[in-house]
């Protein structure tokens, strides 16, 4: 779909459908006053019927409206104005696109972008628009061998502006939302890809092809040669019953100055997690090939920013292995030494991604960071907890914790903080190693945060638990692309 915007009157527009709001109680927008003298009060007179009353996600669609040049008119609710946030506009988008997909419409002409949104300026009405659409359009159909029918759907989507002095900003706003959602379908397609598709050489090739052609990305594949030689026995070891190689893949993108400390992202990209010797039971193992999420979104991320030439130096680290069960694959007991130093238990070879983590984890030291996040599909316990509307994020920085929920408020990918307190460390206590991979039942979120603590205390850190939030399963089984937008506000947030 194509996004462009325009001034001038919504009533003069030629379109095969203009868009109106309508709030509640019956009261219409200022595109819909303008279209209503034109028409000489028709929509009045339809509210005043009944047929529209501004409820949220309401719609009505109108023909031949006399006194407009669109072919069509769609009405729609968009609750009491006051009670307007970032997730009821979303509905109000998504109720958008499908009364437009049931329509014949192949082009509309919006004049969402009058709505006030909470404390939101324009830009975000519009980033947010363009981004709803954009990830309405998502399909994921390339392992299938007959295609569904390709319908003939909306091709151009253009935003009324109410004054030219929006323009500069409106074109940054639909550009912003177009990277942002081309970063998700990316974190989308390497996510619903079956794990014999995307192995870790796989994700290898997508981040050198993300960065072919771009002077400001590069990407550097370490192999397991080059990770023995860096000592990182923690993350070769989850690898060790698997016939993929293990890598570990570093994006840089350099958009900033080159004293700039770039900020570090770390994504856990196991790309098939049995659970090892520790093996998981068999119902809905499937979407372990989703376990490299983590490393998806980052890629994701760096593809938006990089789209968007941000003035910013980012550094992607995915660690990417498989875990498999296997003659030579590490058993519980297992005692395995990190990058850092520290000797590992691995007591239960199922809680590979922190082990896989915490010496990608060691290897970010070296890029100087700003801060480190990393990212990861790590713990069915953050399900429990939180459910699948928010990730967990835990950290030792409450001003970056603090930022990241801000950031993730304004996308609506949401975060909710976990405490990282030192009780909880006792939990991860070995006998025979200076620390166990898991720390019991209770709090399995929290323990795993205070595994990877151990090695973060060089530098800012945050850890997203993304188990609920990066795919959906059910019938609508299929990655989310989060959290890339949370992920690109907050770097758009630090330009
Ligand atoms: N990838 C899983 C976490 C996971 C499970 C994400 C289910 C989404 C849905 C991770 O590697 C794992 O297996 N974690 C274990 C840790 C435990 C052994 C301490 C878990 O959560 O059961
Ligand atoms: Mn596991
Ligand atoms: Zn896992």
């Amino acid at each position: 779909m194509d996004f462009n915007f325009k001034t001038g009157s919504p009533e003069k527009q030629r379109s095969a459908c203009l868009i109106i709001a309508v709030s509640h109680p019956q009261k219409l927008s200022s595109a819909g006053h303008a279209v209503d003298k034109a028409s000489d009060g028709f929509l009045s007179q339809i509210i005043r019927q009944g047929d529209m009353d501004g409820k949220a996600g309401q719609t009505l669609l109108l023909h031949n409206v006399s006194g407009t040049l669109a072919d069509r008119i769609l009405l729609i609710g968009i609750g009491k104005e006051t009670d307007l946030n970032e997730r009821s506009f979303s509905r109000v988008i998504a109720s958008v696109q499908s009364a437009l997909a049931n329509s014949g419409a192949t082009d509309a002409y919006s004049c969402l972008s009058e709505i006030a949104v909470g404390s939101h300026d324009i830009d975000w009405n519009i980033r947010h628009t363009v981004m709803k659409l954009g990830n309405g359009e998502y399909k994921f159909d390339q392992m299938k061998s007959i295609k569904a029918e390709k319908k003939k759907g909306l091709k151009k989507f253009t935003i009324h502006l109410s004054s030219r002095s929006a323009m500069k900003k409106a074109e940054i706003a639909i550009s912003q939302g177009i990277a942002i959602t081309a970063g998700m379908d990316m974190a989308r397609d390497l996510g619903n890809l079956p794990g014999n598709v995307c192995t870790p050489s796989y994700i290898a090739k997508q981040a050198k092809q993300l960065a072919k052609g771009n002077k400001q990305l590069k990407v550097e594949v370490l192999e397991e040669a080059d990770m023995r030689k860096l000592k990182m026995g923690s993350l070769l070891s989850v690898g060790m019953g698997s016939r993929e190689p293990a890598k570990l893949v570093s994006i840089e993108y350099k958009g900033g100055k080159a004293k700039d400390k770039p900020i570090v992202l770390v994504g856990k990209g196991v790309t098939f997690d049995t659970g090892g010797i520790s093996l998981k039971g068999g119902a809905g193992m499937d979407e372990m090939k989703y376990d490299m999420c983590g490393a998806a979104s980052v890629l994701g991320t760096i593809s938006a920013i990089a789209e968007l030439k941000l003035a910013i130096n980012v550094v992607g680290i995915v660690p990417t292995t498989e875990n498999m069960p296997d003659g030579l694959a590490t058993k519980p007991g297992d005692i395995v030494t990190s990058m850092s130093g520290q000797t590992i238990e691995v007591l239960n070879t199922d809680a590979e991604g922190r082990l896989i983590l915490c010496d990608a984890l060691t290897y970010a030291a070296k890029f100087n960071p700003l801060y480190v996040i990393d990212i990861a599909t790590l713990t069915g316990a953050c399900i429990v907890a939180l459910g699948k509307v928010p990730s967990a994020v835990l950290g030792n920085d409450e001003t970056l914790i603090n930022s990241l929920i801000a950031s993730g408020k304004t996308i609506e990918d949401k975060l909710w903080e976990l405490p990282l307190w030192d009780e909880y460390q006792e939990q991860l206590d070995s006998n025979f190693a200076d620390i166990a991979n898991i720390g019991g039942r209770d709090a399995g979120t929290i323990t795993a945060a205070c595994f990877l603590s151990r090695f973060t205390k060089k530098y800012k850190w945050a850890h997203l638990d993304i188990a609920g939030t990066a795919w959906k399963s059910g019938a609508e089984k299929g990655a989310t692309g989060r959290p890339v937008p949370l992920l690109t506000q907050f770097i758009l947030d630090h330009c």
